[in-house]
């Protein structure tokens, strides 16, 4: 195959930062740098196209890419040639002073337009100036662009882009455009093919998952039930999952399915974000507690042993010790299987930008650890009260430490590490012995 780039360019180096969604978008994009003739390395030194895949959710990713774009302005020096492209969330909130900031980057490119990074390197190379491309919608889906997969059983599969929600602190609905759902037919195809390959397990990805096929102009009627149903008759697919689903949008008919379909799996990712109305409501997040606590009360009823976790937000402006405390409650009163938990970051353009009384830092991170310690408790908690009892992993591979153990996952997406050397793929019957609040180590059960 004749190579369209100059002999100098012959491996690419990429980092992901940030959620899921990048994750599958780096697939992507490595998938299309790989059909411009581009091998993968795992050192940026032996780089020649650097590619960062950035996040923009909170300050944080900022700082971190920064750190990366240091030393990337080094390897260019070091070497003629080389080339730095930064793309994702962070590429698309900052185009308009990024170049000026980072004069050494050559190509930015939005999550909406990852398909357009082969035209952009070749343009850059063609002209010597630098490019980038922002689409405000998706107008190719990701899912048909050329990628290369994770190794292992499991794939991600993206049905829906964006979020119209505009939860007033979140920056997703301006880098990613509004909700779109992919049409049915496409991602029944796209699972069928993964599976054909190999794949057991796959992951529905969207912003807000439960709401794929309820935007005005879908092409198709079907909606997330019954998308879930569809996939579900795929022989060889054993487990599905997916996330993210907003409380405001789990349907009667949501929960009936991951009741009733064998291959979705008991594990919700539900975030909640506070556990006081006033702060619900600031954040517009359109439920209330007591909306939440039903919801959770109708999944545990029709999904007997499902796991929750969530998502919360400490230090949102004008928390108050009260807000906390609900905060607080609701998870005891909850009891999650997990929960990742964010301090609030103003991010430009968004409503709580602006909104006054922020709590100090030193109250936030107080509040940040006594939720934390709470969350790690009960997690741990509810992972012993598993003790004994006998589970359904899917192998993934070996552990990183012990070829003799493999690391598998419940379908409540509890980590385990079993004693045995499994292939993985292999759904083996294991029990569990000892249970930390992250992952548990188990033996196969005869
Ligand atoms: N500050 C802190 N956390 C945030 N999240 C989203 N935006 C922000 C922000 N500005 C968190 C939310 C969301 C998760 C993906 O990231 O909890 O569910
Ligand atoms: Fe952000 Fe809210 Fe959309 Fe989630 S639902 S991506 S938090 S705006």
């Amino acid at each position: 195959m004749s190579r369209p780039l100059p002999e100098n360019l012959e491996t690419f180096y990429l980092r992901t930062f940030g959620c899921q969604m990048n994750e599958h978008d780096s697939e992507r994009i490595a998938g299309l740098l790989g059909g411009l003739g581009l091998r993968p390395v795992t050192e940026p030194e032996s780089g020649d196209v650097l590619v960062y895949n950035t996040c923009s959710i909170r300050e944080k990713a900022d700082t971190r890419l920064r750190g990366h774009l240091g030393e990337a302005q080094r390897l260019k020096r070091e070497k003629r040639g080389r080339l730095v492209v930064v793309a994702g969330c962070l590429a698309q909130s900052r185009r308009e002073d990024f170049f000026a900031e980072f004069p050494f980057v050559d190509v930015l490119v939005g999550p909406q337009s990852l398909h357009d990074l082969p035209r952009l390197i070749a343009e850059r190379l063609q002209t010597g100036r630098r490019t980038g491309s922002f689409r405000e919608r998706t107008t190719t889906w990701s899912a048909q662009l050329p990628r290369t997969r994770r190794d292992g059983p499991s794939a991600w599969v993206q049905i829906m882009t964006g979020c119209t929600n505009y939860c007033t602190y979140c920056i997703v609905p301006y880098v990613r455009g509004p909700e779109a759902s992919r049409p049915l037919p496409e991602i029944l195809q796209e699972v069928r093919g993964l599976v054909a390959e190999g794949v057991r397990e796959v992951t529905l990805l969207g912003q807000n998952v439960n709401a794929y096929g309820r935007e005005p102009g879908f092409a198709g009627r079907e909606d997330f039930p019954a998308l879930l149903e569809a996939l579900s008759g795929i022989a060889g697919l054993v487990r599905i999952r997916f996330m993210t689903s907003h409380p405001k949008d789990v349907s009667s008919r949501l929960i009936r399915a991951i009741a009733e379909l064998p291959p979705v799996c008991e594990h919700v990712h539900l975030p909640v974000q506070s556990g006081s109305d006033r702060i619900l409501a600031a954040m517009g997040r359109r439920y209330d507690r007591a909306r939440y606590v039903e919801v959770v009360a109708q999944l545990r009823e029709a999904v007997p042993g499902v796991a929750l976790t969530t998502d919360i937000i400490v230090g949102f402006p004008s928390e108050t010790e009260a807000d906390f405390a609900d905060t607080l409650s609701l998870v005891e009163e909850i009891g999650f299987d997990g929960a990742f938990t964010f301090i609030f970051s103003p991010r430009r353009g968004t409503k709580a930008a602006a909104l006054p009384g922020r709590p100090p830092r030193e109250v936030t991170e107080a509040r940040m650890a006594q939720l934390v310690a709470l969350v790690q408790a009960q997690a741990a908690e509810r992972n012993r009260a598993l003790l004994g009892t006998v589970q359904e992993i899917l192998i993934e591979g070996p552990s990183k430490n012990d070829p003799a153990v493999s690391k598998g996952r419940t379908r409540t997406h509890k980590t385990v590490n079993v004693r045995g050397a499994f292939s993985p793929g292999e759904l083996v019957k294991v029990r569990l012995e000892t249970a930390t609040s992250t992952s548990f180590t188990g033996t196969p059960a005869t």
